[in-house]
């Protein structure tokens, strides 16, 4: 069973730590857990300690992934030695190693890539989990479905057994939602991302982009069809919305959970993970 009290405690402390920049104190003699999930809108960098409590957390906005590939090494470089930089400086600790993750069905030279990030920012790579696989770490999920949904893609993944069975991407996310929004107000991009995430707005803002929602439900809706499987978890930054698992639970006549700080979810999964086995 999923205790999303406890999962939603977690995602909260590491909230309050990314906003503060403050961090837990932790025993210096004991291993740290960290994950680094590069992601199409932003680089989370997640410290835990033994017990999986959020130890430090950060991020920052990038576009250096694209559809799961990363399309500006460099600069991912950069983002991740400056996390991990700063992280070393505020904990006074040396950090080595690390996990990441890649969506499923990364293979050959895209998996690798993701590795090399790492490694050219110093870090040991411990393990590459898939980002469902990730997610369903921090949720204790041994069984059901996680809907991903992320800036630049729709994912959906059965788990079995702790493990991704069945997956599909679908090319919709925040960043569709944004270009709605910017379309409806006749402003710039940009704006509109700010228009989005401005939570005074927010039932009007949904109003407008609710066909994009009801479109990723309708997907979830058709490949539920063919995997009937719950329980049902939503995760990634564009589910922010209050009504977003409405939504989803309307369509598809299930109760579909959603984290609290959905955006973290994965990131925290991947650190979670970053034990080696
Ligand atoms: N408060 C918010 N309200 C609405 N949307 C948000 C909010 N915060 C983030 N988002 C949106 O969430 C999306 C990013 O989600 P997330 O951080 O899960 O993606 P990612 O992991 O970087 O990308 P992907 O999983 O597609 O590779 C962006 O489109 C962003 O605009
Ligand atoms: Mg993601």
């Amino acid at each position: 069973m999923v205790d999303l009290k406890q999962v939603n405690q977690v995602l909260q402390e590491f909230n309050e730590i990314v906003n503060t920049k403050k961090y837990r104190p932790f025993d210096k003699n004991k291993t740290l857990k960290v994950g680094v999930d590069l992601g199409t809108s932003s680089i989370v960098l997640a410290i835990l300690d033994e017990q999986n409590k959020p130890i430090y957390g950060s991020f920052e906005y990038a576009e250096v992934v694209r559809d799961g590939l990363v399309v500006n090494y460099i600069q991912a470089v950069q983002i991740v030695t400056k996390l991990v930089h700063e992280a070393e400086e505020i904990l006074g600790v040396e950090l080595t190693e690390a996990a990441t993750a890649v969506p499923p069905g990364t293979l050959g030279n895209d998996f690798k890539v993701v590795s090399n990030v790492l490694e050219s920012a110093g870090l040991n790579v411990t393990t590459v989990v898939d980002e469902p696989s990730a997610a369903a770490r921090l949720l204790d999920l041994e069984k059901g479905a996680v809907i991903d949904v992320g800036g630049g893609t729709t994912g959906i993944s059965i788990i079995e057994d702790h493990t991704v069975v069945k997956t599909i991407d679908e090319p919709t996310g925040g960043t569709h939602m944004s270009l709605v929004l910017a379309g409806y107000h006749k402003v710039p991009v940009p704006e509109a991302e700010l228009i989005k995430r401005d939570r005074s707005r927010e039932s009007e803002t949904f109003m407008i982009i609710k066909p994009v929602v009801d479109k990723m439900a309708n997907i979830t809706k058709q490949f539920l069809e063919t995997y009937p499987i719950e329980p049902l978890f939503v995760v990634g930054g564009a589910s922010f919305f209050d009504d977003f698992s409405k939504v989803f639970s309307k369509y598809l006549g299930k109760e579909v959970l959603r984290p609290d700080y959905p955006q973290f979810v994965t990131p925290i999964g991947i650190a979670i993970a970053s034990e080696k086995e």
